[in-house]
């Protein structure tokens, strides 16, 4: 993930990109057995909710519950199958700086793990989700190239001041994206897969709106960084997705200035709805408003 409002360059002992060492040998047996067992979990969960390209994925990487993953290893093998590599950073990095890692096939991971206090909530992304949620679909040659080709358009979108609109298209395909398969809905988003709360409610729960994929209807439709989501889109595949977005989004711009933002709470006109949410959740006031 990436963030704006960083005034300067990369912290003390972080390279001109940003990255670090992982320093995997610097990691506490704690700290490998809290990987443990969130890995477990998921991979308890997951089957029959995860798409097969994630499954598959997290079995051909090895991400076992043996602990944290050795990033090094983790490239050699992704590397073999579609030319990515992990590397570490310290956190949130600049747009630009993530974009650029992106489109060189290079995905940015933090290397710190979440404390066993806070095993299913935290807002900034640690080694679990940005390597057990992102890693495994990073094999797939389309989902590869679709996550290539966003860091350069990323690059452009900043260039046109629409950032806004791209951002968008990434929380909802790459990290809260469903996916329409023969066997029902699966889920392939990051931010889903790298949550136990989140891959049950987003498909089970009957608050959310679950509205086919449209990409300027995407774009147009606001997030919240701070519950689950109101709405998750659903792609056909993921070569309808890579389809859909290797367009030039330079038309697609020019109409967004003049389009308004959509309410992510109720659906639009011309939206293919799987399921029309109560927004019941949300309406209660969400996790927040638990105890
Ligand atoms: N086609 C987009 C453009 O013209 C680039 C892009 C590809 C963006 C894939 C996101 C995902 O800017
Ligand atoms: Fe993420």
């Amino acid at each position: 993930m990436s963030a704006d409002g960083f005034a300067s360059g990369p912290p003390p002992g972080a390279r001109a990109d940003w990255t670090i060492d992982q320093d995997w040998a610097g990691y506490s047996p704690a700290e490998h057995q809290v990987w443990t067992r969130l890995y477990e979990r998921q991979a308890a969960l997951l089957p029959g909710r995860a798409c097969e390209t994630f499954l598959h994925g997290l079995e051909a990487l090895d991400l076992h519950g043996d602990g944290i993953p050795d990033f090094a290893r983790v490239s050699e093998d992704l590397q073999r199958l579609t030319g990515w590599s992990v590397v570490a950073v310290p956190g949130l990095v600049p747009d630009e700086v993530f974009f650029d890692h992106l489109a060189n096939r290079r995905f940015p991971a933090g290397r710190f793990i979440r404390k066993p206090e806070t095993l299913d909530y935290l807002q900034e992304p640690d080694v679990f989700h940005d390597v057990f949620g992102h890693v495994p679909m990073l094999t797939d040659p389309v989902f590869a190239d679709y996550m290539q080709a966003y860091g350069q358009g990323g690059l452009r979108a900043m260039g046109r001041g629409q950032l806004h609109n791209l951002a968008r298209l990434y929380w909802y395909t790459v990290e809260f994206g469903l996916m329409e398969t023969a066997s029902g809905l699966r889920i392939y988003g990051a931010g889903i897969v790298s949550s136990h709360a989140e891959s049950i409610f987003a498909l089970d729960d009957p608050s959310p709106h679950r509205i086919g994929f449209d990409l300027e209807r995407v774009m147009r439709t606001p997030y919240r960084i701070d519950d689950f989501q109101q709405v998750y889109f659903v792609i056909p595949s993921l070569d309808a997705l890579r389809e859909t977005t290797l367009q030039d989004f330079g038309p697609v711009y020019e109409r967004l200035k003049l389009a308004e933002d959509l309410p992510i709470d109720r659906a639009a006109p011309g939206d293919k709805l799987y399921s029309r949410g109560s927004q019941a959740y949300a309406e209660a006031g969400g996790r927040r408003a638990k105890p």
